[in-house]
């Protein structure tokens, strides 16, 4: 088992989870009962991490181009999403945890929007951790988004032109209070963005596993922390001026 060092703990871990229809193709299955699995896996990983002290954990959980899969496919896993948002909530006020979510959330059906916006609205003041699900996420259209805002803003003289920031910028992003994450996981084997939180990612650290994620466990999070906490974040500027401070 790795040794986590709990004084150096990643405040933000980004998931993208990847591989339930290869985990499915694998053991000779539906690529639904893929996405099951992975649902399963995921209250594993967001029961760990609340343990753990994590304090924003971000997952993506559909991307804007998952509209594209097939039909069959889009509403099994959104009919999977309202089931782990109905069972779970009982467990997420008792551990004092904050849902959120990032994306295109008017997109979503009827059934699950509202699921979603109830559990959004009664889990607002938990504090142990926030639980944030990327549903209908693209972070192009996250970018796009947040310069029309400040185009309104501009023309509607609330702000100047000129005193526009990085992180005046960041301010009009989904989830403006939500730091940049820390450490990035993707599983599966591809070494891909795939359009999620990239302007957020820009200093992140990033790990890659082979492991698909249904078959992601306690001890996969463990060890990638632990990688993490052998890295050495720079920012930019060398060792021995980080070692100064
Ligand atoms: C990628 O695997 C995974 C998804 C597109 C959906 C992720 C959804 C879940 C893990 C389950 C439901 C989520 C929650 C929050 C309860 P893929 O289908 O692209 O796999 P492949 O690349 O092997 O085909």
């Amino acid at each position: 088992m790795e040794r986590i060092d709990r004084d150096k703990l990643p405040k933000h871990i980004a998931i993208i989870m990847d591989g339930n229809g290869r985990w499915a193709t694998k053991n000779s299955m539906n690529r639904v009962l893929g996405h099951r699995k992975g649902a399963e896996a995921v209250r594993a990983v967001v029961k760990t991490c609340r343990k753990l002290g994590i304090k924003y954990l971000t997952l993506y959980a559909f991307s804007v181009e998952n509209w594209l899969r097939p039909k069959e496919e889009v509403r099994a896993l959104t009919a999977l999403l309202k089931n782990y948002l109905e069972e779970e909530l009982n467990e997420m006020m008792d551990n004092n945890i904050r849902l959120m979510a990032i994306g295109d959330i008017d997109a979503l059906a009827g059934g699950v929007k509202t699921t979603l916006c109830e559990a959004i609205e009664k889990t607002s003041g938990n504090q142990g951790m926030c639980l944030n699900l990327a549903l209908s996420y693209g972070g192009r259209d996250e970018i796009v988004d947040g310069v029309k805002k400040i185009a309104r803003d501009i023309r509607s003289g609330t702000i100047k032109e000129d005193t526009i920031t990085k992180d005046m910028f960041s301010q009009y992003l989904y989830f403006p209070e939500m730091p940049d994450p820390d450490l990035l996981i993707r599983t599966s084997g591809e070494y891909r963005l795939s359009n999620f939180l990239i302007w957020q990612l820009a200093y992140t650290e990033l790990y890659f596993t082979d492991v698909l994620w249904p078959d992601f466990s306690r001890e996969h999070l463990l060890e990638a922390i632990a990688d993490y906490q052998r890295r050495e974040r720079r920012f930019g500027m060398t060792s021995e001026q980080l070692s100064k401070d």
